[in-house]
């Protein structure tokens, strides 16, 4: 199973940390534009194979895509991060060129792969790797959703005063701060519906909370959060590498589910060896189908910017 993930910046080299540590690829390659940087990391991650106990053999390569040839999955990290104060969406304007190339370049040397898409504004990216590649659709992934799902878990749990482990919930919709759609009537702790311990108005402020957790780390930290963006993406690449049937909300293009067509954006999908292998339609309550509605003006106005 051979990995590539693009960009060594802070997302992908703890993307590719993460799949080195759970140890079930055999290589995970690492490029990057900038002459050096990803050969030092990967380096300086190998350096860490003995202490965390791993085999996956992780490389660096300075922009040239003939090393990357026959990867199973690609994750594109590329791109620039957000600063405090932006939007995801503010960053259409350099990222889509970069996504752009970055997708065609992978797939003249991997033409079987599966791709995740990561950077920004990530529905949009996602829909622009359908737009300018023919892969089939099972085969482009957007993580979003289950980044948006662990913070809400987060989120719940900090509220419940509980365990994370107690706590089951999930994030759908754009992946922006206007956009995400925590699903709180469906969010559980050891099964028991998490309205029988949080009133609506706590359970609002978690949801809102929630919302904004890429933004509050961003102003934290003056760059976009890396730790649970890559760990969220490790557990998709797993997903696909082990064939686990795993359910998590990923961007997909839908095509009449949810009453959506021709638009990418975070719901329900089973991830198996084949990439998407069945979308989800759960029944949503009137207010839900309201706010995924809502954010699917929000993530189609940003579609509206691309140039193909
Ligand atoms: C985030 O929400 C990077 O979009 C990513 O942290």
């Amino acid at each position: 199973m051979k990995v590539t993930v693009v960009g060594a910046g802070a997302v992908g080299a703890s993307c590719a940390e993460y799949i080195a540590i759970k140890d079930f690829a055999s290589e995970v390659v690492l490029l990057d534009i900038k002459e050096g940087y990803a050969e030092g990391k990967a380096m300086d991650l190998m350096q860490t194979a003995s202490l965390n106990g791993f085999d996956t053999k992780i490389t660096g390569i300075t922009n040239d895509y003939s090393l990357t040839a026959d990867s199973d999955i690609c994750v594109i990290t590329s791109g620039i991060p957000r600063k405090p104060g932006m939007t995801r969406e503010e960053l259409i304007g350099i990222n889509a060129g970069i996504v752009k190339t970055v997708a065609s370049s992978l797939i003249a040397h991997s033409p079987n792969t599966i791709i995740i898409v990561v950077s920004n504004p990530m529905d949009t990216m996602t829909y622009l790797v359908h737009k300018s590649t023919n892969l089939p659709k099972n085969r482009i992934i957007g993580m979003g959703g289950a980044l948006d799902s662990a913070r809400f878990k987060y989120r719940l749990a900090e509220a419940l005063d509980a365990p994370i482990s107690d706590v089951d919930g999930m994030v759908i919709g754009g992946h922006s701060d206007t956009g995400m759609v925590p699903l709180t009537s469906h969010a559980t702790r050891n099964s028991v519906k998490v309205s029988e311990f949080l009133s609506e108005e706590r359970l609002e402020q978690v949801a809102a909370d929630t919302k904004v957790g890429g933004a509050t780390l961003t102003k934290l930290l003056g760059t976009s959060a890396w730790y649970a963006p890559g760990a969220a993406v490790s557990g998709l690449v797993q997903a696909i590498a082990c064939d686990q049937k795993k359910l998590f909300p990923c961007s997909t293009l839908l095509e009449g589910e949810y009453q959506l067509e021709d638009i990418c954006i975070g719901v329900p999908v089973i991830l198996g060896k084949n990439g998407i292998e069945r979308i989800v339609d759960i029944p949503l309550s009137d207010a839900e189908k309201e706010h995924m509605q809502a954010s699917a003006e929000g993530v189609r106005k940003t579609n509206g910017l691309l140039e193909f």
